[in-house]
């Protein structure tokens, strides 16, 4: 079944072995079918071939999945072991992504065509870095001591896990959203569902082996993979789970509201953006050229925090421009397999890449020009071309929606104080950033820009003590740093009398 081209890089024989037989779903410690023996196909965005087929979860899965966890909930994980057990699992975790980076950095290549180096020197060094941050945690999830104003009483707080958590999410960076997640949903005490992107099933089930591995009690870590109407709605609806966690787009993230209603559980919400980036005058131009370019078509534009709408002072429009059209001929694409030192590879699918197409066309056609780029690369694969557009507006929909794809607009601005009002004149919140000399204008802008975070002559920092999140429609709550354990738990106040 397995077909690569001869020119990939040889398969770690762990990739091959997986790859070989059907990729099950992986529910209270084992590897299971469906019980539809649905499966799915997983492809190569390279070259369009099949890598793997993927059991299909449904309800009745997500309903065994469900079990498996609660069980584990309220056993030995719960009741026997400590936090200080908890913390030692979690660190052993993040050495075994470490010591098996190779393994998952293919894994995720393979799923979404990404550059095999970043994936191995970013993608899962970060994953592992996530969970070596929350293994600190499991000790130090405290409660407080509360000074009541009620006679004769004594009240104190105590934080428990909520319990078995769902965990939805995107195929832009597999393994790294998946951590995101799980790192702090476990440091907390919880047990998982994931569920991975149909896109991407693969690394996850890797991971799967790893918590084996660690000595993960079964149950506490559970992979369902399927498609998001059929498994991930499951999930959501499922009374037996407490909290579910997502990552991806708004249309996804207004279903997920709307069916957790009946059961009213906890939902956090990290969705896409349109974020502004900001060049003034007084910016150091090469690296805001260089900046720009990068805030943009890092990973593709498949970037939650993707500088897709970038604003330029007129008078150094044309070179920042001109900077940037120079920094792309250098950019090389290709598939992530090869030996070749690709800097980017396909867009995630064909259905992706019509969207992001699209978009630009609509862009041409509402009067927009591209600088560079604009066109589909090769026949086969989902290659686009790093894209630039000039003379566009502000109300265009290539300007206002998430276009997810290596596509920014540059327009230029004359007034300081207008572009405040534009930069924020969008439904999203996610990032926005400026480049500038002047620091009163930097803690300005910082202030008063309506994101969750903002970049100061940089792009794209994250940290997994840093918080991270949404303003206005991109989404709810904080993850990373010590916000997200509280997505991840539930407090409580006791309440003891005594005065006898
Ligand atoms: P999506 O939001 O539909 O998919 C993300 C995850 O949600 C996947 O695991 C999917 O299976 C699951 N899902 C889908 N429908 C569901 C449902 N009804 N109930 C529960 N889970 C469900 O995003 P999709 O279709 O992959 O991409 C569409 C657009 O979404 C992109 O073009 C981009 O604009 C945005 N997006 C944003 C991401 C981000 O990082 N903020 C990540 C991925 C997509
Ligand atoms: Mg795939």
């Amino acid at each position: 079944m397995l077909n690569l081209p001869d020119h990939y890089i040889d398969l770690h024989p762990t990739v091959r072995d997986l790859l070989s037989s059907e990729c099950q779903l992986y529910i209270g410690g084992q590897f299971v079918s469906a019980q539809s023996r649905k499966t799915f196909e997983t492809i190569d965005p390279s070259t369009e071939q099949v890598l793997a087929s993927v059991s299909e979860a449904d309800a009745t899965d997500v309903d065994r999945a469900v079990q498996a966890a609660r069980q584990a909930f309220e056993g030995d994980w719960r009741h026997k072991m400590t936090p200080d057990d908890r913390s030692k699992l979690i660190w052993k975790l993040a050495d075994l992504i470490d010591e098996r980076a190779e393994i998952l950095a293919q894994l995720d290549t393979l799923d979404t065509g990404k550059p095999y180096q970043t994936a191995l020197t970013v993608d899962v060094p970060l994953s592992a870095e996530h969970f070596r941050y929350y293994a600190g945690f499991p000790t130090k999830i405290e409660g407080a001591t509360i000074p009541v104003s009620t006679q004769g009483m004594f009240n104190y707080t105590i934080r428990e896990p909520l319990g078995v958590c769902g965990l939805i999410v995107p195929w832009n960076y597999p393994l790294l959203m998946a951590s995101w997640k799980i790192a702090p949903a476990l440091a907390a005490g919880n047990c998982i569902i994931l569920k991975p992107a149909e896109q991407t099933p693969l690394s996850a089930l890797y991971l799967a082996t790893l918590f084996e591995e660690a000595g993960f009690p079964p149950g506490v870590f559970n992979v369902i993979n399927g498609y998001g109407r059929g498994a991930g709605a499951a999930l959501v609806e499922h009374a037996g789970v407490n909290k579910i966690g997502f990552t991806g787009s708004v249309a996804t993230a207004q279903t997920i509201i709307r069916s957790s209603a009946d059961t009213l559980k906890r939902v956090s919400l990290e969705l896409g953006g349109k974020s502004p980036n900001i060049v003034f005058a007084d910016a150091d131009l090469s690296n805001a050229s260089v900046g720009a370019t990068w805030a943009i078509f890092g990973n593709n534009g498949q970037s939650c925090t993707a500088g897709s709408r970038l604003y330029i002072e007129r008078g150094i429009f044309d070179k920042v421009v001109q900077g940037m059209v120079d920094e792309v001929s250098n950019i090389k694409i290709g598939p992530g397999m090869t030996h070749e030192p690709y800097n980017l590879g396909p867009v995630i699918s064909e259905v992706q890449m019509n969207k992001v197409l699209s978009y630009v066309d609509e862009g041409f056609q509402g009067g927009g020009e591209a600088v560079t780029g604009g066109k589909r690369m090769t026949d086969t694969g989902y290659f686009i071309e790093p894209t630039i557009i000039v003379n566009t507006t502000d109300d265009m929909r290539i300007n206002r929606e998430e276009i997810f794809g290596p596509v920014v607009c540059a327009m230029p601005f004359d007034d300081v104080n207008d572009i405040l009002k534009r930069a924020n004149d969008t439904d999203y919140g996610l990032a926005a950033g400026l480049w500038t000399t002047n620091l009163s204008r930097a803690h300005q802008f910082a202030s008063k820009l309506q994101a969750g975070t903002i970049w100061i002559n940089t792009w794209g920092n994250t940290d997994a003590a840093s918080p991270f999140g949404g303003y206005k429609q991109s989404g709810h709550g904080r993850e990373m740093g010590k916000e997200a354990i509280d997505l991840y738990t539930e407090v409580k106040s006791v309440w003891i009398n005594i005065d006898g």
